[in-house]
């Protein structure tokens, strides 16, 4: 029960300035890959891995998550009273529901860097480890990425659990990269990390995808962060001070990752979707676009 990971994070308080002008008025979280917003796969992952909280770390002007996430019982009812009964359904399925699951949305009025957003929730968690979910990072597959991360998660052998996956050297500056010591099936057990290194440097191809399960003794560290690359408080740094104590283990995870945070991994998370559904195998045919080449980034 003690290591029961009950609670997520989900830091949303980003600008999206690479989704302008779009994200001018509609947060890039609910931007759709096909219907369906990014924030809806996020919240689908943890609750199918059996959260109980989720704290959406926000910002003031993106207002419209929080009527996102929440259930609207007011359209729904409008929407039975037209006789589109099976729409409200699918609204009421998707949605959170307070019976159900803690919602807590706080707010990161300054853009102070990932370390600070999950900082922000700091004073509404479930005990036990905690998990953060960064929408932005889609992943796809037969079972949720965080799901296969708590049934693989020990932390008598590592406190701090990081979805991870293998890049190529030059693409190693745009991720947390591992210092990798030891690999045991999908386990990859390091003893650093270090926040978006060159690759003459990075201590190997082993990079952070945004998805993390984190000793709650994280949260003490990053109350200390001084703020590292970009002048931003890192999630990274913290995790990197307490990898002797705490362990840290990277986690190789079944499903395909999408780089939602740009427009390339936008389209190829479209495109990934739409070829499983044979209502655009005609769109595929018109623009001759074989499986094939439909690969994630
Ligand atoms: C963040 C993390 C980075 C991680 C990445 C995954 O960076 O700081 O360690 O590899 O998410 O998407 P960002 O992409 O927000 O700059």
């Amino acid at each position: 029960m003690r290591n029961r990971v009950r609670t997520a994070i989900f830091p949303v308080a980003g600008l999206g300035t690479r989704f302008l002008p779009a994200t001018k008025a509609t947060p890039k979280e609910l931007l759709p890959v096909i219907d369906t917003p990014l924030i809806q796969f996020a919240i689908d992952e943890a609750r199918d891995a059996g959260i109980e909280r989720m704290i959406f770390v926000s910002h003031p002007s993106k207002a419209a998550i929080e009527r996102y996430v929440r259930d609207d019982t007011g359209l729904r009812e409008h929407l039975c009273a037209k006789g589109k009964s099976k729409l409200a359904d699918s609204l009421r399925d998707s949605a959170l529901n307070a019976d159900t699951h803690d919602i807590v949305f706080v707010m990161q009025d300054q853009p102070l860097g990932l370390g600070h957003a999950v900082l922000c929730a700091r004073d509404h968690l479930l005990p036990g480890p905690v998990a953060v979910i960064l929408p932005d990072d889609l992943i796809l597959g037969e079972r949720g990425c965080l799901s296969e991360m708590i049934a693989a998660y020990d932390p008598a052998r590592a406190g701090h659990l990081i979805a991870t996956m293998d890049v190529e050297p030059h693409e190693t500056s745009s991720y947390g990269v591992l210092s990798v010591r030891a690999r045991c099936g999908a386990m990859a057990f390091a003893d650093g990390i270090v926040e978006k290194p060159a690759p003459e440097v990075a201590p190997s191809r082993t990079a952070v995808v945004g998805r993390y399960i984190l000793d709650p003794a994280i949260f003490a560290r990053l109350a200390e962060q001084p703020a590292g690359a970009g002048g931003e408080i890192q999630l990274t740094d913290a995790i990197a001070h307490g990898v002797a104590s705490i362990g840290l283990a990277g986690f190789g995870f079944s499903g395909t990752r999408f780089d939602c945070g740009s427009k390339a991994g936008m389209l190829r998370a479209t495109l990934h979707r739409a070829r499983q559904d044979p209502q655009f195998d005609a769109v595929f045919a018109e623009y001759d676009l074989p499986a094939m080449l439909i690969a994630a980034e």
